[in-house]
């Protein structure tokens, strides 16, 4: 029962990277809180962040099949990568996408998500809890 978490470009950088917007968290205390929740919840989770579009796909097709879901942020690829879209297409496990910010009150090139079409769900502005949150919806024990 393992779930991947998996955050794309520049989110290694959270903690410094834009308070205001972002919280002001690291990526190592958010994963920390997604495995405290994942422990409570009986499940395993797998984290795994790149800057890479390309390392992200092949962690996606390599690990993602043999996984119960994914909770993916994919930071900036969101707006333009449809090799990222089809790779999360064709996963066959549930996928929510998560965003720290609510990308729909940003700039508007933020409004547009490639990449949610292809995914279960999308939780946008939540701050670190969408993970919890998404996590908690796969799991269906919230
Ligand atoms: C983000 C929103 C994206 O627009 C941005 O490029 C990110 C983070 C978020 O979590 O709010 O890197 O995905």
């Amino acid at each position: 029962m393992t779930y991947l978490i998996v955050n794309g470009p520049n989110l290694s950088a959270l903690g410094r990277r834009d308070p205001s917007i972002y919280g002001s968290l690291t990526l190592q205390e958010i994963e920390d809180r997604i495995k405290a929740r994942a422990q409570k919840l009986g499940v395993g989770v797998a984290f795994f962040q790149s800057n890479s579009e390309g390392a992200i796909i092949d962690h996606l097709q390599q690990e993602g099949p043999a996984s119960q879901g994914v909770i993916i942020n994919p930071g900036a690829l969101t707006h333009y990568s449809l090799a990222l879209r089809d790779a999360l297409a064709d996963l066959p496990v549930p996928v929510v996408e998560v965003h720290l910010s609510n990308i729909y009150a940003r700039e508007p090139f933020r409004r547009r998500s490639v990449t949610a079409g292809a995914v279960r769900a999308q939780i946008s502005g939540l701050g670190w809890y969408g993970y919890v949150a998404a996590l908690e919806y796969l799991t269906h024990k919230a």
